[in-house]
């Protein structure tokens, strides 16, 4: 295989996950015999530093033509004054609408050997397996929203909108990962409150009946969901919800793995090129130390060879590697729990050690 893949390392700690990323990538380009030619653009706070704007129109249209993207994180206090012109944040959201990437799957499954990470009680925790499947383009952070004049000063708005087209074609993602799995679907909203999501209800209803009638479906409240996800997480296969609420529930719920250096997240739509990367942020505070976690960024490295490259093997054998590595006992400090831990570069050499094997 030869193909092109984009790589926006971003800020923070974003380009040093990356990095290790990338030499995972390298080492399986060797042991396979396929050709990765990786494009690094810039893409954040980086590039409203160099570009005046945090998705410059090269870096779209490079990612556009490339099999996938790779992303590190975004954002940062340099870029977060309230008034500045533009924000690292807007580049995402810009690259996500821009390429049609309304589904954003991000796995929730602690690794066996880390039970011990989460806060939550072990027996709470063990044998969690959760798809969520977010909404990506639509909703609170793409609807009409504004400013107008009040008497106490001023008003804002944010509108959460949908239509049939949009809720289906997430949905039917959805739908499709659980018949694979478990064959247990779970639809989040807030139907008792909201109209977008009463037709986020009728919608995802009909077309379960319709198209996946094999299928256990049930729908829950966002705000019990955000109750049962911790006191009863075993019990989800595949969760489907709006932009805002996945946003915030997989926050959450990444705190039932112990870590968000662990997470790694897809976000697919209309054919094109997928994005991918690690649900964690760009971490300031510990950018340029040389302890973050790249275990996160390694795991979307594998989800873009299994999804947009169709490696399966590849894949699987990295999130074996990574297995391996976590069951050797090798923690960076997010995972330490206060215990000896290694670093970023550290860690990502253990992954290609336990490749190499
Ligand atoms: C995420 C992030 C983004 C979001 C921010 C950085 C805009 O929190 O990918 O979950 O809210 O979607
Ligand atoms: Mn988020």
């Amino acid at each position: 295989m030869n193909v092109q893949i984009a790589v926006l390392p971003g800020d923070g700690i974003g380009p040093e996950v990356t990095t290790e990323a990338l030499r995972v990538l390298a080492a399986i380009a060797r042991k396979f015999g396929h050709t990765f030619d990786c494009v690094s653009l810039p893409m954040g706070g980086n590039a409203i530093d160099s570009h005046g704007t945090p998705l410059p129109d090269e870096t779209l249209a490079v990612c556009r033509k490339s099999a996938a993207i790779l992303l590190g994180a975004v954002g940062g206090p340099k870029w977060d004054d309230p008034n500045a012109k533009t924000r690292p944040e807007a580049g995402l959201l810009k690259i996500r609408k821009e390429l049609g990437l309304f589904a954003n799957l991000r796995p929730i499954a602690p690794s066996p050997h880390l039970i011990g990470a989460s806060p939550l009680k072990p027996e709470i925790v063990s044998g969690t397996d959760i798809l969520f499947v977010r909404e990506l383009t639509g909703g609170l952070y793409f609807g009409e929203s504004g400013r107008r004049p009040h008497p106490s000063g001023e008003e804002a708005y944010s509108t959460m909108t949908y239509n049939t087209h949009e809720v289906e074609r997430v949905v039917r993602i959805a739908a499709e990962a659980a018949r694979k799995r478990r064959k247990k679907l779970t639809m989040v909203d807030k139907a008792n409150v909201l109209e977008a999501s009463r037709l986020w209800r009728s919608v995802s209803a009909n077309l379960v009946k319709k198209e996946f009638p094999d299928l256990q479906y049930d729908v829950v409240l966002v705000d019990s969901m955000a109750m049962h996800l911790i006191s009863r997480p075993r019990d989800f296969d595949v969760v489907v919800t709006e932009n805002m609420f996945g946003d915030i529930l997989t926050d959450e719920g990444s705190m039932i793995t112990g870590s968000m250096g662990l997470l790694p997240s897809a976000s697919l739509g209309t054919p094109g090129p997928g994005l991918y990367e690690p649900i964690h942020g760009s971490a300031p505070d510990i950018a340029g130390k040389g302890i973050a976690n790249p275990l996160a960024t390694i795991l979307a490295l594998a989800m873009l060879l299994r999804h947009s490259l169709e490696l399966e093997t590849e894949a699987a054998l990295i999130e074996k590697a990574v297995d391996k590595v976590l069951a050797d006992g090798w923690r960076t400090k997010d995972i330490a729990a206060g215990g000896p831990s290694i670093g970023t570069v550290e860690m990502g050499q253990k992954v290609l050690d336990a490749l190499a094997t």
